[in-house]
């Protein structure tokens, strides 16, 4: 079995942003700008972000948070994505989701400027990505492609099987992967699947994004199958500093020594949707410095 380092991964794609950074900063250039709005105090979320804006620092970009109260309103939070749509110096900016159940996520989404949209959560994007034109690509799914290419394993023809069909992660993934150049044959799967194990023996590589702790079991995957866990669900744990660990959606310890390749949880996808969600940065900049 074949640990998927994400951590490792994730820096090889830190540096080579870092260097392209210090390139536009010894041209006399100001550097990549990404701005996250974060709305209430959703613990998981506040993390996030934080991650999110150290790696930023990490690479030479500028960054910054605007915090927002739990009760903002829905057109105080549109006012303020619309300033950072007009403003230049901002190339990149996310509105870390979930968001409090009295604002509309999709308008929320929608009044995004796609050209600035990192995340990729824009319907204009979404509809490009499915199309196969350029776009920004959910950091999530990206980081997966990239760690399938960094690992070298090969897409080309395999039965594919996603659980889960989040507009995040599930339903991109699948596009994703069915198109060129990764050529699979995608089967999405989800809560309200029929004998999921019929369809998980047979895969070649199982993407576990179905938000359920330890899902997965060994009895349902077939011998040498890659895996890779996309969930994080945070389980109490009075053993732990901070009362919690967090746990992804595969039976780890009873199923990796079934498999060809496996992402271990935290340190598998999670630091490779950071990397991702930089280069998405870098390339708004790009595109920004053309306008
Ligand atoms: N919530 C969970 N994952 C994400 C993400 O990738 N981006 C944003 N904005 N919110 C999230």
């Amino acid at each position: 079995m074949i640990l998927l380092d994400g951590k490792k991964a994730s820096a090889i794609v830190q540096e080579t942003i870092a260097k392209e950074v210090s390139s536009i900063k010894k041209q006399g250039k100001r550097p990549p700008h990404l701005v996250a709005i974060l709305v209430g105090k959703n613990g998981a979320s506040v993390t996030y972000v934080n991650n999110k804006v150290t790696a930023c620092e990490r690479v030479g970009f500028n960054s910054s948070i605007i915090e927002l109260p739990e009760n903002v309103t829905q057109d105080e939070l549109l006012k303020k994505i619309k300033e950072l749509n007009e403003d230049n110096n901002i190339d990149g900016f996310i509105v870390q989701l979930p968001l409090p159940k009295h604002i509309n996520e999709q308008e929320v989404l929608l009044s995004i400027n796609p050209d600035k949209d990192a995340d990729g959560f824009h319907p204009t994007n979404f509809g490009r990505m499915a199309l196969g034109l350029e776009s920004f690509i959910p950091a999530t799914p990206y980081g997966i492609l990239e760690l399938l290419t960094q690992y070298q394993i090969p897409t080309e023809g395999k039965n594919v099987v996603v659980i889960g069909r989040s507009d995040i992660v599930g339903k991109p993934i699948s596009i994703l992967l069915s198109q060129k150049p990764w050529n699979a044959t995608v089967t999405l799967t989800h809560s309200r699947t029929h004998n999921l194990t019929d369809y998980t023996k047979k895969a070649d590589i199982i993407i576990a994004a179905i938000g359920i702790p330890n899902f997965l079991k060994a009895e349902m995957i077939k011998d040498g199958v890659v895996i890779i866990d996309v969930g994080i669900t945070r389980v109490e744990d009075s053993s732990s500093k901070k009362g919690f660990r967090i746990v992804g959606d595969v039976d780890f310890e009873n199923v990796k020594e079934k498999t060809s390749h496996i992402t271990p949880v935290p340190g598998g996808v999670g630091p490779m949707t950071i990397a991702m969600l930089l280069k998405n940065t870098l390339n708004a900049y790009i595109r920004n410095q053309k306008r």
